[in-house]
């Protein structure tokens, strides 16, 4: 049984988060740590045990991984794929969101191809229990024919949306959007490392005619199901014969031909985690078994956000794929109104301060 060697470059919470993670499997061995500040490393390193440290990416890359894993901020993408691809590794895993713009989305896809080198992007959320029960429900046909998909989230988009868009498409089968249109309001968070807009909304039309929906941010609807603001997310699929929806952070609810079911289920970093280190372990050793948060699947979730912020900025519909790269986020910053966001939660002002 081959034992894969690997490194995490960041060791932010995400980073402790996927070290932690691959430590405890034994399908691999943490070979290296790495973050800028000396002081959160030292402070891993204490919890991970026996493992090397560096301040310097470069110097991880060195030693020649089985895996390369980097959880950054979400600018900073494409130099420490370039780093991951000359370390020889044959796989990297990274943190969502893909990329802040298409343009990046495209050269890493592009590298990624033509390095033939597998990848990864943590959406992760799928293996709670909520979410596993919501789509086997969906896939078993207890809905009837699925024609409407759905995700809102009361945290702002580079945080959530990429997450919506992810699980909507995995109860829709991965079908491909063919065209999206959206709006969006509020400047604060263009300022933020998460660079979004304070609120987007939109819909995205699938391959297959189902709708999907997206409400992100500050204007959409609140979840009172769910007490914690951040895990106010409900995401879930109508059908000819019903509806199943998740809740972040509390459960799942469904309403089939069987009658109204419901069960438990939170967002558990430590639960989601291991299941999506092991699944990295199973995709080497087999090329037949991808793995559920392949890359491939990821950059077209990119793609539809690319296109909620084009249709922000162009006006109108946005076709995809995708066939030139753009910086969204300028796009926004040109175009997003100067006014205020309104917001559905009082709750909500602690996070959207800003007028932008
Ligand atoms: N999948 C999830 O459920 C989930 C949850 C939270 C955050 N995230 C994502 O994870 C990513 C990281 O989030 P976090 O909360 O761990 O962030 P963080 O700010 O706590 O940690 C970031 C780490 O990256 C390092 N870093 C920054 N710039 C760097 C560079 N240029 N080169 C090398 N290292 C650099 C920092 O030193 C730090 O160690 C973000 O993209 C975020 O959106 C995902």
């Amino acid at each position: 049984m081959t034992r894969y060697r690997v490194v995490v470059v960041g060791m932010g919470r995400r980073g402790v988060h996927h070290a932690t993670a691959f430590a405890a499997n034994p399908r691999f061995e943490l070979a290296g740590i790495g973050s800028r500040d000396r002081q959160r490393l030292d402070a891993a390193a204490a919890k991970l045990g026996n493992v090397k440290t560096s301040t310097d990416a470069s110097a991880l890359a060195a030693m020649k991984p089985d895996v390369f894993c980097f959880c950054t901020p979400p600018n900073v993408r494409l130099p420490l794929i370039e780093l991951g691809i000359g370390s020889g590794a044959k796989l990297i895993a990274f943190e969502k969101p893909v990329a802040m713009t298409s343009a990046e989305g495209m050269a890493i896809k592009q590298a990624l191809d033509r390095a033939g080198v597998k990848a990864v992007v943590s959406h992760q959320h799928r293996y709670g229990e909520h979410y596993k029960k919501v789509q086997e429900l969906i896939a078993g046909g207890a809905i009837g024919k699925v024609h409407t998909v759905y995700g809102t989230a009361t945290g702002w988009a580079a945080h959530m949306l990429s997450h919506l868009v992810d699980y909507t498409s995995w109860f829709n089968g991965y079908e491909p959007a063919e065209w999206v249109m959206g709006q969006a309001a509020g400047r604060g968070k263009l300022g933020d490392g998460h660079t979004s807009p304070d609120y987007v909304a939109g819909v995205v039309h699938f391959r297959n005619g189902v709708r999907g929906t997206y409400d992100c941010g500050a204007g959409a609807p609140d979840v009172a199901e769910v007490p914690y603001w951040w895990r106010k997310c409900r995401i879930g699929a109508h059908g000819t014969d019903g509806y199943a929806e998740v809740h972040t952070g509390s459960g799942w609810r469904a309403v089939t031909r069987d009658g109204v079911q419901s069960g438990p289920g939170g967002m558990d970093y430590d639960h989601d985690m291991a299941p999506y280190v092991q699944q990295m372990a199973d995709w080497l050793d087999d090329d037949r078994k991808p793995h559920p948060a392949r890359f491939e699947r990821a950059y077209h979730g990119l793609e539809i956000v690319s296109a909620l912020y084009r249709s922000v900025a162009e006006g109108g519909q946005v076709a995809l794929p995708l066939t030139s790269g753009l910086d969204e986020i300028d796009a926004l910053k040109a175009k997003v109104p100067r006014r205020r966001v309104l917001m559905t939660l009082a709750e909500s002002g602690k996070e959207y301060k800003e007028e932008g």
